[in-house]
């Protein structure tokens, strides 16, 4: 039944319950980020990822944490689907899928680092709420440093799953050029998860991941060093706008090009580090052109990371273009051929990625 309350304006108490509902699953999911952290921070869930039930006692043994915090811990998770209570045994269990994407940091499947990064940005409400006043930015490298890590742990096992496999494969003849061996410019790389893989999947190709985060960039050369990649693969600590021309067959861009002040001026900067016949890959957030296109729980996720991290990136920076993460492939593919592209195409996409190609 449906009443109307004095207020404002009038109140449809149906249309009211329905969105205290949503909120009260919001405020779980809120309460659960931090949850979620501390049971991949804690081991929690790497113990259970066999499947096997286990007591709240024999968690605790194996985790060396209290059982007094595992047993709140454990009844929310259950309470949210993440973790199965069999009351009648008293114990506690991870399906296949849930073991999946929250035990094993490998599989492809992965997320319970997005609440690590997450949870990074919730930390700096403060700072984002002068920004709104003031417009004023707020750099990638003023985050909590929980931020990089959890984004590199996040982003990897789609990496992992798609980029040499279907996303290389996907463009225009730079597989054969990888394989007989080429020049690879990866530019805002991060840690370098991207450029690791590819360096490990082309041995006769070198590769330069470049980052204008040098704590970053620190990171990404220990990454290499681990994977036995010195001397294949380096890392420079470097703007995207200003890199020396070059001749290299294949410039990458991994989710960076939205978080850039000047993209144009990147974009013309990766045109001059190509070969004539070189390629640049730009991998994006999957977006629609319009607003009401990226109207979905995915398209939510992506506008909260725009709000609390892409767009004050890009606005701490010069030309504070803030393309945000939901630009779509109109924008983009038109910023790239201001760029000096002439062709530009989406080459793949994926459920959480737009790839596109460009090439001069
Ligand atoms: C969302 S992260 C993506 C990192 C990495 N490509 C990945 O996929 O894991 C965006 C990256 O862009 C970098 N970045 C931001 N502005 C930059 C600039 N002007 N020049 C170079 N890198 C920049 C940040 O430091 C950060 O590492």
């Amino acid at each position: 039944m449906s009443t109307t309350i004095a207020g404002p304006g009038a109140v449809d108490t149906d249309r009211l319950n329905a969105l205290l509902g949503l909120m009260i699953g919001d405020l779980g999911a809120t309460f659960n980020a931090g949850l979620v952290v501390l049971g991949d921070r804690l081991g929690l869930y790497r113990a259970m990822a066999d499947g096997v039930p286990v007591t709240v006692e024999e968690l605790a043994r194996r985790t060396g944490t209290s059982a007094i915090y595992l047993r709140p811990w454990l009844s929310g998770q259950a309470a949210g689907g993440y973790v199965q209570y069999d009351p009648a045994a008293g114990t506690w269990s991870l399906t296949p899928e849930q073991s999946f994407v929250l035990a094993q940091p490998e599989s492809p499947a992965f997320f319970a680092a997005s609440m690590q990064l997450a949870l990074a940005t919730l930390r700096d409400v403060d700072q984002i709420e002068e920004c709104f006043r003031t417009e004023a930015g707020f750099g990638w490298h003023e985050h909590d440093p929980e931020l990089f890590e959890g984004t590199e742990r996040f982003f990897r096992p789609g990496y992992v799953e798609s980029l040499v496999g279907t996303w290389l494969p996907a463009l225009d003849s730079v597989v054969a050029k990888l394989e007989a061996g080429g020049r690879v410019v990866d530019v805002g790389c991060g840690h370098g998860s991207s450029t690791v893989l590819m360096a490990q999947a082309f041995d006769r190709s070198t590769f330069l991941g470049v980052d204008y985060h040098e704590a970053s960039i620190t990171v990404a050369r220990r990454r290499a060093a681990a994977a036995g990649l010195d001397g294949r693969v380096t890392f420079e600590v470097a703007d995207a706008s200003s890199l020396p021309p070059g001749s290299a067959d294949l410039v990458t861009m991994f989710d960076c090009l939205h978080d850039l002040g000047d993209p144009a001026a990147a974009a013309r900067a990766a045109r001059g580090l190509l070969g004539a016949d070189g390629t640049l890959m730009v991998v994006e957030p999957m977006a629609g052109d319009r607003i009401e296109d990226n109207l979905h729980p995915l398209g939510r996720v992506f506008y909260g990371a725009s709000t609390m991290i892409c767009t004050p990136c890009s606005l701490q920076q010069e030309g504070r273009r803030a393309l945000g993460t939901q630009a779509g492939p109109a924008v983009l593919s038109s910023v790239l051929r201001d760029a000096g592209f002439g062709r530009v195409r989406v080459a793949a996409t994926s459920p959480v990625n737009l790839v596109l190609e460009a090439r001069p």
